[in-house]
């Protein structure tokens, strides 16, 4: 039986104690960690960038989840797969060619996924759906983590899901932004794959019953 991934959001922990966060990670037998690269341009905020994710590939073993917040992915795709990252994810508004960055990404052997805020609808990205690995819905408007979940967002996955079973394609369907114990649940019954969870995950006490919950949550077919 195939179950949800979680992927905790690195983007809530201590940025001055990054190997600590990695460990908790680790220790909760969550399998991905989530990156999100900010680049103060396509999302008002700032994270880190390729050094950072390299430091940290040294440290863990974890399946790098890169979700690229930035305008102009092309210009560094690059130096994120040298960096380590296992899937990279970059957003369809800041892409014109996307069909060739996806396929770019994929010709390194890792996986492609293309992301939508929420006012960009699913249909925007109907022509990637058998060319990407991964759909990230942005559950939140992205920039920051600690948002409330958008409910029309829950909308976007089922449809995501209900093409992917009508069409035999098989993409996965990660959810991002205010993500937590109470909606995971439902989110992974309108056909959610993987769950990013940024402060829901670091600020459980209980990280490992957390992760064991979400583990046991089977996927809809
Ligand atoms: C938001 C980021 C999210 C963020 C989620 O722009 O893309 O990955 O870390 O954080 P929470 O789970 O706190 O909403
Ligand atoms: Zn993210």
């Amino acid at each position: 039986m195939k179950t949800s991934i979680l992927a905790p959001s690195i983007l809530a922990a201590d940025f001055t104690d990054i190997s600590s966060a990695l460990l908790e990670i680790e220790n909760s037998s969550a399998a991905w960690v989530h990156l999100d690269v900010m680049d103060g341009h396509f999302v008002p905020n700032l994270t880190f960038g390729p050094k950072m994710i390299a430091d940290m590939r040294k440290l863990s073993k974890l399946f790098f989840d890169v979700h690229l917040m930035i305008s102009n992915p092309e210009a560094m795709l690059d130096a994120y797969i040298e960096a380590g990252a296992d899937a990279v994810t970059f957003h369809i508004e800041s892409c014109v060619h996307a069909n060739r960055l996806a396929d770019k990404i994929r010709k390194t052997g890792k996986k492609a996924g293309i992301s939508i805020v929420p006012s960009t609808p699913v249909s925007t990205v109907a022509e990637m759906l058998d060319i990407v690995d991964l759909i990230l819905v942005m559950s939140v408007n992205p920039g920051f983590g600690g948002q409330s979940f958008i409910p029309s967002s829950m909308k976007k996955v089922s449809a995501l899901a209900e093409i992917r079973k009508k069409e035999g394609l098989d993409f996965m369907i990660a959810v991002d932004g205010g993500v937590n114990e109470n909606n995971a649940r439902e989110i992974i019954s309108a056909g959610a794959d993987v769950l990013v969870m940024g402060s829901a995950f670091f600020g459980s006490k209980n990280k490992k019953a957390l992760a064991a919950k979400i583990a046991a949550l089977p996927l809809s077919d």
